[in-house]
């Protein structure tokens, strides 16, 4: 007789366990687990018995049968994915409620639709006419993309298995779909998997790509997209600040290509825009003339990528000052700090510490340990950088300033967009003429700079 366990899985993460708790030791989140039952059929048979059939083995010099990459026309978006879409592959775009997720595919399906792919956009979410006008504002009227509002996975998957294969369907959102022979609620662990599951088969029998949208969520209220990670070929999350225009497509797994690509749009009044040059975007307010802000000259995925750092110290009375970072990690800002006041006597512990990195973007590169470094002591010593000056390196715990990656093109994209100095690891210095170098060997040479007269 079949036999209901009952067991607990996370909706962020997708963890499971035995009995019901409030924090999820996994990801750390809250509230977040939930029961899922599952029907197991007394004790497991084992596989004696019944025998299976053959599985073709090949060798590793056979002959591939490789379908080109589709390029879905969107320079940014082609360049997360490694090169465009593979036929055949499952692709997840993850993010917040509101990021622009419908708005990007959308877009993609209807140039893919302009350029003669055949092509379709499903959306649990909204109703045809809604995403009708949603592409005639984003000038896609007259694309030939075939619409579908729906939400039965049975249904769906009916649908698509008609006739030809279609070369790329959206699913918008899997956490809005629902499989009839489940019995939990869409969004649920269970239904959200089981529905990815039967996609990402679809998409291996019939060589279609299939894109399914996932909402991070908060609460725990339905299961979010790190559930389906390890099912899909190719994760994306779409992050960025709503009160910013930026957005970022950072590829996070990709079975097809490198990850820490990022590609950069800009949410207009008419869809998203690709932006080719992100440094020129990230720096477009920067005032150097203002202490507490350091111009970091990062790598993101293959490119180089200038942004402001900045920062605000402030002297604070309370037993444990503040310590807020946006943009960077903050057991990073603490390490950070913890070496200033070791190895240069800068007394940062009795101070609230403000860090944020300006547009919105995500620094996870140690090489932003300098400029961090440089803006939090321009902002306690009240001092500027010297105008048209990037800074990079890597902070040991031992005070020394390390080399990092990719100076040469580091230097190259500072000097692209009119900077002419750069504060750089002695140990790495790169041959380039138009920008003048400031070898730094520990965070000594860096409090020098703004404290000649030394601490007092
Ligand atoms: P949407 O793609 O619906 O987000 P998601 O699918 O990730 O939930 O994006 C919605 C937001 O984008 C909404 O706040 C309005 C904004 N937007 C624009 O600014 N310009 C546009 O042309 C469109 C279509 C949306
Ligand atoms: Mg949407």
């Amino acid at each position: 007789m079949a036999k209901v366990l009952k067991s607990y899985v996370c909706g962020s993460c997708g963890a499971a366990y035995r009995k019901w708790q409030g924090k999820c030791d996994e990801c750390n989140e809250w509230n977040t687990i939930e029961e899922e039952k599952a029907a197991v059929s007394g004790a497991p048979k084992g596989l004696s018995g019944k025998k299976g059939s053959h599985v073709n083995l090949v060798s590793l010099d056979e002959p591939i049968e490789e379908a080109p990459r589709l390029l879905t026309g969107i320079s940014e978006l082609d360049r997360a994915l490694g090169g465009g879409l593979v036929p055949g592959s499952a692709i997840l775009i993850g993010g917040d409620p509101g990021i622009g997720k419908s708005t990007l595919l959308l877009q993609a399906m209807g140039e893919l639709a302009n350029k003669g792919e055949d092509c379709i956009y499903i959306s649990g979410e909204e109703a045809t006419a809604q995403v009708q006008m949603r592409a005639n504002r984003l000038g896609l009227k007259g694309a030939p993309l075939k619409l579908g509002c729906e939400t039965s996975l049975r249904d769906i998957l009916t649908t698509l298995d008609e006739g030809k294969p279609p070369k790329v369907v959206v699913i918008d959102s899997i956490q809005t779909l629902f499989a009839d022979h489940v019995e939990s609620a869409p969004g649920t662990v269970s239904q959200v998997r089981v529905c990815a599951h039967e996609l990402i088969s679809f998409a291996k029998r019939r060589g279609t790509v299939v894109l399914i949208v996932g909402h991070v969520t908060k609460d725990g209220q339905i299961a979010g997209p790190r559930v389906l990670e390890h099912m899909v070929d190719t994760v994306l999350y779409f992050e960025g600040d709503r009160g910013h225009q930026f957005r970022i497509l950072r590829a996070v797994k990709n079975r097809f290509g490198g990850t820490d690509e990022i590609g950069v749009f800009e949410m207009t009044g008419g869809g998203l825009n690709v932006v080719t040059n992100p440094s020129a975007l990230f720096l477009a307010d920067h005032n150097s003339r203002e202490p507490g802000s350091a111009v970091f000259a990062g790598i993101e995925g293959s490119r180089p990528v200038l942004v402001e750092i900045q920062a605000l110290v402030a002297r604070s009375s309370a037993a444990n000052p503040r310590r807020a970072v946006v943009g960077w990690d903050s057991g990073r800002l603490a390490m950070v700090l913890a070496v200033l006041d070791a190895r240069a006597g800068l007394g940062l512990a009795g101070c609230d510490v403000y860090l944020n990195v300006a547009g919105g973007l995500k620094v996870t590169e140690p090489a932003a340990d300098a400029a961090v470094a440089a803006a939090l002591i321009s902002s306690l010593s009240q001092v500027a950088l010297p105008e048209e000056t990037v800074v990079f390196g890597e902070i040991a715990l031992s005070g020394d300033i390390r080399a990092v990656s990719q100076t040469e093109a580091r230097l190259k994209e500072s000097a692209k967009l009119g900077f002419s100095r750069a504060m750089l690891p002695s140990s790495k210095k790169a041959d380039a003429d138009a920008i003048q170098q400031q070898g730094m060997a520990r965070v000594g040479d860096l409090v020098a700079h703004f404290f000649p007269e030394g601490i007092e």
